[in-house]
């Protein structure tokens, strides 16, 4: 690897301007929003010609959008993959367009790492952990069974993947916390709801819910106010990303936890595009940096949250 300097992408304009192409999941929830316009915003400033996609969710659309960008000659494609694996093909195909590829946010599963130069994002697994932690920590003077139910992200995908894998490796270690529900809400507020509002029908106990990121959890607090009951009291809440109405409702009580994501990943995305152009060598992984919120943290970080 470390050979592309690909410069050669004469994009017709003249100038040498970087052109990326850039396929994004979707807008599925308020993070993706603050992801795409962090992206947005980073490339025009760093001057770098931005194609940008939006996938909805599916995969195919992320191949097409890859492979329009390979036929265009671009210098640069970066993508969140929206699931882990099959992949291989197309990334094989801009390799042999010798075209680098920046996976943002999102893994792939290929065991030829050549076929990315890096991987910017962060470590799920790790907050999945942290969300683990809070629960044992909350939990630790009592002996009774702590029911629990979890939203999972978007099936296939990395962080519902290993958001799922490093909680459980938290909890497993105590018998007392019992998962007795687990399904996908699709990283929306809508299918949030949606099974929450099934979780609540078909289990008359439920202390915890682990939701894989703020929307879901959102939607499935309106599930739990329909249902009679009080979502931070009755059932305690943990998410995970700490975007602004997810922190508002943490502010407000309504959730207890929130294991932080950070979705600004466009500056530190540029910059390792123009390395990446250049032919310079980059880390094989840049992880992001992130935090965790309490309620009083919330109310205090609430007020200079940038989205
Ligand atoms: O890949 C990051 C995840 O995708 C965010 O946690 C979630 O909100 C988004 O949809």
């Amino acid at each position: 690897d470390g050979d592309s300097s690909a410069g050669n992408g004469s994009s017709g304009g003249g100038d040498d301007k970087i052109v990326m192409g850039f396929s994004q999941v979707g807008a599925e929830s308020g993070w993706r929003t603050a992801n795409t316009k962090s992206v947005q915003e980073s490339a025009k400033e760093a001057g770098i010609d931005l194609k940008f996609s939006d996938a909805q969710q599916k995969q195919e659309n992320q191949i097409k959008a890859i492979r329009s960008y390979i036929q265009q000659k671009v210098d640069v494609i970066a993508f969140s993959p929206v699931v882990e694996s099959g992949w291989d093909t197309v990334l094989k195909e801009a390799q042999n367009a010798k075209i680098p590829v920046i996976l943002t946010d999102r893994a792939v599963d290929s065991k030829d790492t050549s076929l990315y130069k890096t991987f910017l994002g962060s470590d799920f697994v790790e907050e999945g952990k942290k969300a683990g932690q809070w629960l044992v920590d909350e939990y630790k003077d009592s002996k009774d069974t702590v029911n629990i139910v979890e939203l999972q992200g978007t099936t296939g995908s990395a962080p519902a993947n290993d958001r799922k894998a490093g909680f459980s490796e938290i909890i497993s270690a105590d018998p007392k916390f019992k998962v007795i529900a687990s399904q996908s809400g699709d990283f929306t507020r809508a299918k949030g709801k949606e099974v929450m509002e099934a979780f609540l029908k078909s289990n008359p106990k439920i202390d915890v819910l682990y939701a894989h990121n703020d929307d879901m959890g959102l939607g499935a607090i309106e599930a739990i106010e329909g249902a009679g009951k009080v979502p931070g009291k009755d059932i305690k809440i943990i998410t995970v990303d700490a975007v602004h109405d997810g922190m508002q409702a943490l502010a407000d009580g309504k959730i207890n936890y929130i294991v932080e994501c950070s979705p600004l990943l466009g500056p530190q995305l540029m910059d390792l595009a123009k390395k990446v152009v250049k032919g310079e060598q980059v880390p094989p992984r840049v992880v992001t940096e992130e935090t965790t919120f309490t309620q009083e943290q919330a109310k205090e970080a609430l007020p200079n949250r940038k989205y």
